[in-house]
């Protein structure tokens, strides 16, 4: 038999920061609540990702509409060895790390400069943490994981202490999209306080182009972004105990080019009442009536590195592909 020196249940921990006794902000759905109970309604884009929406998700990725995954990955492979070169040697930490394929990238960029590495993936997903956990490890001997299962906000503030000096915090695929302006700037505040000064950010943006690229992207053909979407009900409705009827709800997408994003709605098809019982709460719908599910921002460049500055962090350097579709953007966070 083969001994191993390290074995994989002593490289891998797995915290759920997301119960009530761990941090201040619970996921208790009072933001269900709140966003159902506002007009025009709204639920958190972060209620699509159970395990069966992470899936989901992983396919749209493949999808051959949806360019952002291929192309930030083809940034990944051609300057993946530059941000390692930049920062040397860091502990990855990773806001919502889904599947961690294009983290692999990065893994095989760090490896160049290092001979172990420390990963802390973060994801809602405790399903999808797990199973890609596993099989990170399986992969990379020499990879040590410590994953947080929980919102950004409350990982952030729970990061393991560090045997390494420097850290990076990396937000890839443009998820920064579902921000508006105004949290955006509270998640930049979240990642600084959680980092020492001389820390680094790396950001992955998906920026502006042509509706005619952008719409194709969030209504494919084949439908699994509507499917995507639609299980964000089944999702509430196991969580909560409800009663959506996925078939009285059509999903709708379009670009909104005066405010540069992507804005996606479940609208209701009748005048119909819904009930979430655990939360205890009705809710009336009129025909037509849309939920926005999820607003995908698509970036300006130059804007957002002055965002980013504004926030206390650096930009170092910024990487994109040939078309200018998606960028890379790493950031050092500066001292006040
Ligand atoms: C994971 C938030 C970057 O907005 O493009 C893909 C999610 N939604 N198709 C995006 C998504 C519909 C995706 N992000």
């Amino acid at each position: 038999m083969n001994l191993k020196p390290f074995p994989d249940s002593d490289r891998l921990t797995i915290e759920n920061v997301s119960d009530a006794s761990v941090t201040a902000s619970t996921n208790d759905g009072s933001d269900v609540i709140a966003g159902l109970t506002q007009k025009p309604k709204s639920i958190p884009s972060y209620y699509l990702y159970d395990d069966r929406g992470s899936e989901l998700f992983e396919q749209i990725c493949e999808l051959p509409e949806y360019y952002p995954t291929r192309t930030e990955a083809e940034i990944l492979k051609d300057y993946g060895s530059a941000i390692a070169q930049t920062t040397g040697n860091c502990e990855l930490i990773e806001l919502g790390s889904g599947s961690s394929t294009k983290t692999r990238l990065l893994f095989d960029a760090y490896f160049g400069i290092a001979s172990r590495l420390r990963y802390i993936p973060i994801d809602v997903s405790a399903g999808m943490l797990e199973a890609s956990a596993k099989q990170l490890l399986a992969d990379y001997p020499a990879l040590e994981i410590h994953g947080l299962v929980g919102t950004y906000e409350q990982a952030l503030q729970h990061l393991p202490s560090s045997p390494l000096s420097k850290r990076m915090v990396f937000f890839l695929g443009s998820s920064l999209g579902n921000f508006p302006p105004k949290q955006c700037q509270e998640l930049f505040q979240q990642i600084t306080a959680s980092l020492n000064i001389g820390d680094y950010f790396l950001l992955g943006l998906d920026l502006q182009k042509s509706k005619d690229i952008l719409e194709p992207a969030y209504n494919d053909s084949q439908g699994v972004t509507a499917e995507f979407n639609y299980n964000l009900l089944d999702h509430l409705n196991r969580r909560f105990n409800g009663n959506f009827n996925r078939n009285n709800f059509q999903h709708w997408t379009f670009y909104n080019s005066q405010q540069g994003q992507i804005e996606t709605y479940l609208c209701s098809t009748k005048p119909q009442t819904v009930q979430l019982k655990d939360l205890n709460l009705t809710v009336e719908f009129e025909e037509g009536e849309p939920i926005c599910t999820e607003i995908s921002r698509k970036f300006d460049l130059g804007q957002m590195e002055q965002e980013l500055a504004q926030q206390g962090l650096n930009v170092l350097k910024t990487w994109t592909d040939p078309q200018d579709w998606f960028a890379l953007v790493l950031c050092e966070v500066k001292g006040t």
